[in-house]
């Protein structure tokens, strides 16, 4: 066991844990993004920094482990500071458009925001380019509201071992997509849907049944394909 001290209470916990799952195993709340437990630790939002006495950086909860004697501290003013500058530009380069957002109510940059108390953004700067693809007739992809947290690549590739989702390029030109670059529906997908799951936000979503139909309608040379669930028979 590792003995360490968070926001002044004496915690033992099990060597190898990080000190996010410290926290939350001792009832010490963290807020964070990225991480999603037993799925998917990556360290690319930086939300959950903390800081650890001895330690010049403020450092991600999520991938550091927990140290014999380290004392944290997780709600401190430069910590809050921290969190609260990086969710204003997380959301300097996010679409404003929650009302109509299909994960409106049921985001996880909403229920942050909440939990930090910062609603809006003091940035205005460049901005992603958004592309929306909407080329398989399962799952609708909006690059403009993908935060890069690489949740959907994780389970893509380590868990469904599907293998298609991946980053391309850099900077404000990077995005989660086909290898190739491909759209969606021009990939080996299998549509499982567990990308879609683990979203935190509205930019992968089920398209509704109707949806392939309306493009049918508006677009008579597309070829559609509209599964249907098999036939129940009733005894
Ligand atoms: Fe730790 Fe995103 S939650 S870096």
């Amino acid at each position: 066991m590792i003995n360490l001290t968070i926001n002044g209470k004496a915690l033992a916990v099990p060597d190898g844990t990080t000190i996010l799952e410290a926290a939350k195993d001792n009832g010490i709340n963290i807020p964070h993004l990225c991480y999603l437990k037993d799925v998917h630790q990556s360290g690319a939002c930086r939300m959950c920094v903390v800081e650890v006495e001895g330690m010049k950086n403020l450092q991600a909860s999520c991938i550091s482990q927990a140290k014999e004697g380290m004392v944290i501290h997780t709600n401190t003013g430069r910590v809050r500071n921290a969190r609260k500058v990086l969710f204003e530009l997380l959301m300097s380069d996010h679409p404003k458009d929650c009302l109509i957002c299909s994960r409106n109510n049921h985001c996880e940059i909403q229920d942050l925001g909440e939990q930090i108390q910062v609603q809006n953004s003091r940035f205005e700067g460049s901005k992603s380019k958004s592309s929306l693809d909407n080329s398989s007739w399962a799952i609708e992809k909006d690059d403009s509201k993908c935060i890069l947290c690489k949740r959907c690549v994780t389970v893509c590739n380590e868990i469904q071992g599907v293998g298609i989702l991946n980053t391309q390029n850099r900077g404000f030109e990077a995005t989660v997509a086909g290898g190739l670059d491909l759209p969606l529906g021009e990939t080996v997908c299998t549509n499982c849907g567990q990308c879609v799951t683990v979203c935190p936000t509205g930019a992968l979503k089920e398209r509704d049944a109707i949806t392939p139909v309306w493009d049918a309608i508006m677009d008579p040379k597309k070829v559609v394909v509209v599964q249907t669930a098999p036939a129940v028979r009733v005894a």
